[in-house]
C-alpha cells in the first residue's frame, strides 16, 4: 500500500469538517460557538452526551468515554485503517491525494484497482437501469414485490438486472479495456457478458465500494447452473471475506453492540426493510477468520441465525467454535425448518430474545447426536470442560443433568476451564478519577481551552503531574505541537470538559497553582533537612497568597 504524503494528510484534515462527518451518524445541535452536542453514535442514550468541537475537529462522549479527532471518528464508524480513513475523507471533501513516489509499479497497481472499482460501479448502475427503467425489468420488479422486497430497500442495496448481454459493449464504449472487464469479472473468456439474465446483488467492501456481484436465478426451474452465480474471485473479491450488507449495518452494529448473522442476502434486505439494521449475511458459508476480524471491530456479541439444515453442519459448527474461542459472546437462533428470517421479519426481535447460548446449543446438539447416555455424557463433557464458568455454562450443565437424568454431583466432576475471562466489554465505562488526578486533568483542560495559560503550565515541571499521559499532554501543550495520535482522545476529552464545566481562565490559573501547592506539600512531607523545609514552607505560603488573591 502506497504511503500518502504527509502534506496530503494535513490538507485532508484541514479540509474535513467534523460536524458534517459526525452529522452522518447522529444529529448535532449547536451549543455555543464552535461547540456542538448530540446523542452518542457509539452507544444508546437518551440524553446528549456527545460533544464536538468544530474548530479543533475533536469529539468526546461523556457517557461512554470514546473520543478522538475526525480521522479516528471515520476509522471507528467506517471500520477503516488510517490510510482508508484519509482516503474516505479525501473523497468526501474533494482533496486530491498525493502518494509518496513509492514505485512506479505500486502506483500502477493502485491506478488499476481504481479502474476496477470504477468499472464495477458503472456495471452496478447499468444493472440498476435495466431493473428499474427498462420494460425487461418489469417481471423482475414483480418478482421482488412478490417476495415483499420494496423499491426503497432494493435500491438501497443497489439490486439490479443483468440482461445477459450488452454490458461488455457499453463498458468498452466508455473506454474500459477488455483486460479491465475481465479482471473485474464482468466478462468471460470470449469477452462476452459474464452474467446471464439474472437478479444482481452487488457485494461491497467495508467502504461500500462494489467489489463483485452475486447473480440469482430468476426462474426456479432454470436448469442452468446454481441458484447463485458469483463473480470469479479476484484481487478485490474473496468470497470468504465478504459479509453481505456490512457497509450498511456497520453503524447499527456498533451502536447496538450486537450483530446478527443470517445466511441469505434476501434476509438482510428484508430485515433492514422491517427496521432491523444490525444484520449481515455470511452468504451461505461458515464464519471465517476475516469475518470475525471485521465484526470484532464493532462488537463482540453475535447472534447466529441458521435454518434448521445448516445449523448442525460441521462447517457451521467450526465457524461458531472459532468465534466462541475468540471471546465472542454467541447466541444461536435456529429457525423452524423451511423458514427464513425474511419470512417473518417483524417478529424477529422476539426470536432473538429466545436465542440460546452457544454452550447450551452445542451441548443440546451433542446430546441429540449421542446414541446412549454414556456417549452423551462424554460428548457434553468435552464441550463443557473447555468452557470457563459462567451463567451460560451453568445452564448448559443443568441441561445435561436433566437430559441424562444425572445428579448434579456427578457433573461437578466436569470442572470449568480457567483463564482470563472472555468477552471483554467493548465500550469502556467512564473512569472514575480520584481527586488528585481530576485536578491534573482539569488544569490541563483549562490550558487547552485557554492557550494563554501555556506559560503558566510551562512553569510546572513534569513531576507536578502523576499520570503518565498527563505528563505527555503537558509536554505537547508546552511545545504547542499536535499531540501523538494516541493522546488525541485525551485532548478531545479535555476540550469537551473545559467547555461543559465552563472552565474559565481564572479557574485554570487557580488549578495550576493548586497543582504547584500539592507538589510542594508532597516534597515538604519527605524533607528531613530543616533549612530546605523552611524554604519549601515559604514557597507554600507564597502560593497560598497567590490563591487568595485571585479568588
Ligand atoms: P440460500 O439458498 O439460503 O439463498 O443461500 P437466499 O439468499 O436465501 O435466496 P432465496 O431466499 O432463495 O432467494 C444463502 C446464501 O448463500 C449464498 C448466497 O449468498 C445466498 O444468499 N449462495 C447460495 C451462493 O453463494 N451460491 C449458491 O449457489 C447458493
Ligand atoms: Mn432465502
Amino acid at each position: 500500500m502506497a504511503r500518502i504524503k504527509d502534506q496530503s494528510v494535513r490538507d485532508v484534515i484541514a479540509a474535513a469538517n467534523i460536524v458534517d462527518v459526525v452529522g452522518l451518524r447522529t444529529s448535532l445541535r449547536k451549543a455555543s460557538g464552535m461547540r456542538y452536542m448530540g446523542r452518542c453514535p457509539f452507544h444508546e442514550e437518551r440524553s446528549a452526551s456527545f460533544s464536538v468541537n468544530s474548530d479543533l475537529n475533536l469529539y468526546h462522549c461523556f457517557g461512554c468515554g470514546k473520543g478522538g479527532d475526525v480521522v479516528t471518528f471515520v476509522r471507528e464508524t467506517e471500520g477503516l485503517d488510517f490510510v482508508g480513513a484519509i482516503e474516505w475523507l479525501a473523497e468526501r471533501f474533494r482533496v486530491t491525494l498525493e502518494y509518496e513516489e513509492s514505485s512506479p509499479a505500486a502506483d500502477d497497481a493502485r491506478r488499476k484497482r481504481e479502474r476496477l472499482y470504477a468499472v464495477l460501479d458503472q456495471a452496478a448502475a447499468f444493472f440498476e437501469r435495466h431493473l428499474w427503467e427498462g420494460a425487461d425489468g418489469e417481471p423482475v420488479r414483480a418478482y421482488l414485490a412478490s417476495r415483499g422486497l420494496g423499491e426503497a430497500a432494493s435500491k438501497e442495496f443497489r439490486l439490479g438486472l443483468s440482461p445477459g448481454d450488452g454490458l461488455a459493449g457499453k463498458a468498452r464504449e466508455k473506454g474500459f479495456t477488455a483486460d479491465e472487464l475481465r479482471a473485474a469479472g464482468l466478462t468471460n473468456q470470449r469477452g462476452r457478458d459474464y452474467f446471464p439474465r439474472r437478479l444482481m446483488f452487488p457485494l461491497a467492501d467495508a467502504r461500500g465500494r462494489i467489489i463483485a456481484f452475486q447473480a440469482r436465478k430468476l426462474l426456479d426451474d432454470d436448469p442452468l447452473q446454481g441458484k447463485y452465480v458469483n463473480s470469479p474471485e479476484s484481487d478485490l473479491f474473496k468470497k470468504s471475506h465478504v459479509l453481505y450488507g456490512l457497509h450498511l449495518a456497520r453503524p447499527a452494529i456498533a451502536k447496538q453492540d450486537r450483530a446478527v448473522v443470517v445466511e441469505g442476502n434476501t434476509d438482510v434486505i428484508a430485515l433492514r426493510q422491517a427496521g432491523f439494521e444490525p444484520v449481515v449475511a455470511s452468504m451461505g458459508t461458515a464464519l471465517t477468520e476475516q469475518h470475525l476480524k471485521e465484526l470484532s471491530r464493532l462488537t463482540k456479541r453475535l447472534y447466529l441465525c441458521f435454518d434448521s439444515d445448516a445449523a448442525g453442519e460441521e462447517a457451521t459448527l467450526r465457524g461458531m467454535e472459532r468465534a466462541y474461542e475468540q471471546g465472542f459472546e454467541i447466541r444461536v437462533v435456529t429457525l423452524p425448518s423451511g423458514q427464513d428470517p425474511a419470512d417473518a421479519p417483524d417478529g424477529f426481535e422476539l426470536r432473538l430474545g429466545q436465542a440460546e447460548s452457544y454452550l447450551h446449543y452445542r451441548v443440546r446438539l451433542e446430546l441429540g447426536r449421542a446414541s446412549d447416555r454414556q456417549e452423551g455424557f462424554v460428548r457434553a463433557r468435552e464441550i463443557l470442560a473447555k468452557a470457563e464458568d459462567s451463567p451460560e455454562r451453568q445452564e448448559a450443565l443443568r441441561l445435561v443433568a436433566d437430559r441424562l437424568d444425572l445428579p448434579r454431583e456427578t457433573l461437578s466432576g466436569i470442572a470449568p476451564a480457567r483463564g482470563s475471562s472472555s468477552g471483554a466489554p467493548s465500550s469502556q465505562p467512564k473512569k472514575l478519577l480520584d481527586a488528585g488526578v481530576r485536578l491534573e486533568r482539569e488544569a490541563l483542560a483549562a490550558v487547552v481551552a485557554h492557550p494563554e495559560l501555556v506559560d503558566a503550565l510551562a512553569g510546572l515541571s513534569e513531576e507536578h503531574f502523576e499520570l503518565g499521559e498527563h505528563r505527555r499532554m503537558r509536554s505537547s501543550l508546552i511545545a504547542r505541537l499536535p499531540p501523538d495520535p494516541d493522546l488525541v482522545p485525551l485532548l478531545a476529552e479535555l476540550d469537551a470538559t473545559a467547555s461543559t464545566e465552563g472552565i474559565t481562565k481564572q479557574t485554570g490559573t487557580e488549578m495550576l497553582l493548586r497543582l504547584r501547592e500539592k507538589k510542594l506539600r508532597r516534597d515538604l512531607q519527605g524533607e528531613t533537612d530543616l533549612a530546605r523545609a523552611t524554604e519549601l514552607q515559604a514557597h507554600v505560603a507564597k502560593v497560598r497568597q497567590a490563591l487568595t488573591e485571585i479568588s
